[in-house]
């Protein structure tokens, strides 16, 4: 999981290099794909549950699960987050980044920021000592301590010989709730933060989520491996 985890790394890193105004979305889903293809691995995204990319690409008010295409060409201002999974001799990886198009709103600034910030804050609690809700918690109360909402339609998972694995690892939840995290357990956190209300919607495209009132969300996500000195993440670069 290592492997796979730091191909994901690696596109996401080389994808952040190319978002500026005029790229057709459709182009980073292309490079994503060479790149995986090219470290002897496979996205991971690519005809689970039918789903037609190798990447996930969703723009301003829209949550997660975007569809790439020729058609949507990024602007400044936009808010783009880029979901990634990766599988290497049998293991997945998964992660995700929101990025700034040039120069952004105040706002979207905050957002992207409060979001990253709430993942790196559930990271902390993913030790053996804890509740798996402690994650939840730690992302919930960072979120909306800055003034956003917890998307609750879509949540985090385990990972491993399987994109999903039990358990879920919802965004929201009671600290010290929960089953008991253990040493060698991987998860998926990925809080999906809105600027306002949490409530989302599917377009008639059957993948894209939106925020039913239109404002903005963000989305980062690292795969993180539970051991007894603590959280390890496995989808950053050394
Ligand atoms: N990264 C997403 C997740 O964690 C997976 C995208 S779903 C797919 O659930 F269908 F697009 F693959
Ligand atoms: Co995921």
């Amino acid at each position: 999981m290592r492997v796979s985890n730091a191909i994901v790394a690696e596109v996401l890193a080389a994808l952040r290099e190319k978002i500026r105004p005029g790229i057709a979305t459709i182009e980073l889903d292309e490079l994503a794909r060479q790149m995986v293809c090219a470290r002897k691995a496979e996205p991971a995204f690519l005809g689970y549950r039918g789903y037609p990319f190798s990447l996930c690409v969703s723009v301003n008010n829209e949550v997660v699960h975007g569809l790439p295409a020729a058609t949507r060409i990024l602007k400044e201002g936009d808010i783009v987050s880029l979901d990634f999974g990766a599988v290497y001799d049998g293991y997945y990886g998964d992660a995700a980044i929101t990025v700034p198009v040039g120069k952004v709103s105040a706002e979207a600034e905050l957002l992207i920021r409060a979001t990253e910030e709430a993942l790196y804050l559930g990271i902390q609690e993913a030790k053996v000592t804890n509740r798996l809700y402690d994650i939840s918690y730690a992302i919930q109360k960072h979120a909306e301590n800055s003034g956003f909402s917890v998307v609750r339609q879509f949540v985090g998972h385990g990972i491993g010989t399987a994109l999903h694995e039990p358990p879920e690892v919802p965004n929201y939840g009671q600290p010290g709730q929960g089953i008991r995290l253990q040493a060698g357990m991987v998860l998926a956190i990925e809080p999906m933060i809105n600027a306002g209300s949490y409530e989302v919607t599917i377009l008639s495209d059957g993948w894209t989520a939106v925020t039913k009132d239109g404002s903005l969300s963000a989305h980062f996500e690292h795969c993180v491996a539970i051991t007894e000195d603590g959280p390890r993440i496995l989808s950053r670069l050394d």
